[in-house]
């Protein structure tokens, strides 16, 4: 039986058939080799996303220029014939598992990862934001520097159209059924196009009709040299939500010229770098709520248009095509926490779909931001393909248990059933989960709570054992071959006069919210906080701690010995929440203003708590004493006593997640997924906390 029929319909785009309208839309995953050819990472990538059923598949951004921009310093290329053969390998691929495939072009213009000065743009116009800094060279010991922008000269201009037109005919001779062109996100194209931008007094400058030339230039060009036939699609922002930037009503007429330039479709996107959160939205944006920009221009043209941004449900996505308001729904973030999300939606299996959160921390701010190649908070396969989608059943299963029913320990678990051990998990809570189930206490963060819906009904259908309200012991754990430590965090408890007056934030968070499924009247110890607080600490637990007392009304004061405000926060949330710190939206249309702004003091620690007082001390010894209701510790510490104790009486253990390392989920998702992969193996850790050596595959497996 075939699911959803909405999505699953197919459509022609030009002259070629889809047979579905789910697309994956450009997402540059910056791993290809250092020159820009394609390498197997980026064709295994694509690859599986294909045997997953998506019928059409937009590579992500790649340079027609790689001297004078690359949006990530290892982005695919399409600036020299030599590519060619790759680019052919990586069209094969998907074509053989089913799927049609274009590639975007993309310069990068002032937003280049590299070079890293002197970049090129429509004008020297510097839009100097935080979410800007991302493409910018940031120095440990130094402030952020300016960027180095200069106005292409006419022949530059000139030049450049000639090479994307050169690189769609490369993209042609592989073989790939379209091309499509980068016009949104604040890039090359979209420079030229934007009135904030675009200062050019000559005639690709001023007027609308001159903004839009270097696009039109580029696409008569290619149709010159791939003929009019092959395909071409434009990808836009619908709103650039950057003030002074392009707004609706201006895409709606970019959408008519497009179709009488001759595009088959149109990818409507949204926002730019400068605007942040809209261009790739943290949790905090509500499914579709990029849809309306779609919906608006598709009332204007015949072609089909496709829309994206935040598109996690099937069911969400097959209501807005029955709807009338796209034509095909665009997934990028999605693809990369699961591949196979088409095939699971097309046959009903919706809660096997590992839906992504928008965390942004593995695909963004510990990967491309950072200058390295992608990779998913939930889904460890990303960046590693060979060593989990070539891994076989483990030679001689053994018995492992798993001290905490964390997400370290969950996703070790799941990865050591599928090799074929036999494993236990011991949870000392009612519940599994560990600090995730916090996060369903935390408004903002409520979308984590799909991927603890994900892990647990992994952990049920592969049968792990699991023993709920069990402290885990020396004495049960000695039988067991190897014990893997999920042990997580535990309370930091700092030593000064008046501790024992701080309430800690977990009770704080669990206060009203009796409402969670995950709420446990038995255990949970809730403490309500007075009016005004002070939240003691710097990680997430604090910033999620006083969004969400600032959300209930409190007074909040940040306290943080750092001299900045979360500095291990994903940039694009951090923007976001410090926009809203400050009593402004930072989430899009769905903006919930908090009343009153949060106050943060960096380089700050508190001396003493007393009643209804608290002594503050900055770097330099200065004291103040500020009146509060109530001083709210979240400081938290590696919890690993047990697996020390373990490690003493001899037995085989490996510690991970925050027992290891306070970090994030995707911290501990890597960790818990290799310690599964290397139970029972040979194998050790190199010194990245990556497997030494290989493990191969099971053939027909998906994970
Ligand atoms: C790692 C990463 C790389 C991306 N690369 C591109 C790109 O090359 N071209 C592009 O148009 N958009 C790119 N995007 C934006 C996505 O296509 C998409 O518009 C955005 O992530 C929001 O949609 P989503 O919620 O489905 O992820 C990228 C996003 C991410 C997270």
């Amino acid at each position: 039986m075939n699911y959803f029929e909405n999505l699953f319909k197919p459509i022609k785009i030009g002259n070629f058939e889809i047979p579905n309208r789910v697309v994956h839309v450009p997402t540059d995953i910056s791993s290809a080799n250092a020159d820009g050819s394609v390498s197997s990472n980026v064709i295994r990538y694509h690859e599986e996303i294909a045997k997953g059923g998506t019928g059409f598949i937009i590579v992500g951004a790649s340079t027609p220029d790689s001297n004078t921009g690359r949006p990530t310093v290892t982005c695919l290329s399409v600036d020299a014939d030599y590519l060619i053969p790759g680019l052919a390998k990586l069209a094969e691929a998907m074509h053989r598992n089913g799927a049609k495939c274009a590639i975007q072009i993309q310069h990068p213009g002032r937003q280049a990862a590299y070079p890293k000065k002197g970049l090129m743009s429509c004008s020297d116009m510097v839009a100097n934001t935080p979410a800007s800094a991302g493409h910018e060279v940031v120095y440990a010991m130094a402030e952020a520097q300016g960027k180095d922008i200069r106005a292409m000269t006419i022949e530059e201009v000139f030049d450049l159209i000639e090479k994307f037109a050169e690189g769609a005919w490369r993209v042609q001779q592989a073989g790939f059924d379209a091309v499509e062109l980068h016009g949104a996100h604040g890039y090359m194209i979209a420079q030229f196009m934007s009135p904030l931008i675009n200062k050019r007094n000559d005639r690709f400058g001023g007027s609308f009709e001159n903004r839009m030339r270097f696009p039109l230039e580029i696409i008569k060009k290619i149709q010159y040299k791939c003929g009019k036939d092959f395909p071409i699609l434009i990808r836009y922002s619908g709103e650039e939500w950057f003030p002074g930037s392009r707004t609706l009503d201006e895409s709606i007429k970019i959408a008519k010229v497009m179709e009488e330039a001759g595009l088959v479709a149109l990818d409507i996107s949204a926002g730019t770098f400068e605007a942040g959160g809209p261009t790739m939205d943290p949790m905090y944006y509500k499914e579709g709520w990029n849809t309306y920009t779609a919906e608006a221009i598709k009332k204007v043209v015949k072609i089909p248009v496709i829309t994206s941004h935040t598109l996690r449900n099937p069911e969400y996505c097959d209501s807005i095509i029955a709807e009338g308001k796209t034509d095909m729904v665009g997934l990028a973030r999605q693809l990369i926490a699961d591949p196979y999300w088409a095939n699971k939606a097309k046959s009903g299996k919706v809660k096997e779909i590992r839906r992504c959160i928008s965390c942004l921390i593995g695909c963004w701010k510990e990967s491309l931001y950072i200058k390295q190649e992608c990779k998913c908070a939930i889904n460890p396969v990303v960046g590693y393909y060979d060593d989990f989608l070539d891994m076989l059943p483990a030679k001689s299963p053994i018995k492992v248990a798993v001290v905490g029913g964390g997400v370290a320990g969950l996703e070790a678990a799941r990865i050591a059933t599928i090799r074929g051990h036999r494993v236990t998990i011991f949870e000392k809570n009612c519940e599994l989960g560990g600090v995730l189930l916090s996060c369903c206490m935390v408004p903002p963060k409520l979308k984590m709570k799909w991927y603890l819906f994900w892990i647990r009904e992994q952990i049920k259908k592969l049968g792990v054992e699991v023993n709920l309200n069990t402290e885990a012991t020396l004495e049960n754990l000695k039988d067991f071959d190897a014990v893997i430590f999920g042990t997580g965090a535990k309370k930091l408890t700092p030593d000064i006069p008046g501790i024992e007056n701080a309430i800690y934030f977990e009770d704080v968070l669990h206060c009203e919210n009796k409402n969670c499924e995950y709420y446990d009247s038995k255990k949970a110890k809730p403490v309500k906080a007075g009016q005004k607080v002070i939240v003691w600490g710097d990680h997430y637990a604090a910033c999620d701690t006083a969004e969400t007392l600032a959300m209930r009304g409190k007074e909040v004061i940040i306290v943080t010995e750092n001299k900045e405000f979360g500095q291990d926060l994903e940039v694009i949330h951090k923007q976001v929440m410090l926009l809203r710190f400050a009593g402004g939206n930072g989430e899009g249309l769905e903006g919930r203003p908090i009343k009153i702004p949060v106050v943060i003091k960096t380089n700050t620690t508190v001396n003493e708590i007393k009643n209804g007082e608290v002594v503050l001390m900055d770097k330099d010894f200065n004291k103040e004493v500020i009146q509060v209701d109530d001083v709210v510790l979240a400081k938290v510490e590696p919890d690993t006593a047990l697996f020390d104790q373990a490690k003493a009486a001899g037995l085989n253990a490996i510690l991970i997640g925050d027992a290891k390392k306070i970090r994030n989920v995707r911290g501990a998702v890597t960790d818990g997924a290799f310690a599964g992969l290397l139970m029972g193996e040979d194998i050790t850790m190199n010194a990245n906390g990556m497997l030494a050596k290989k493990i191969p595959r099971v053939e027909g497996f998906e994970i």
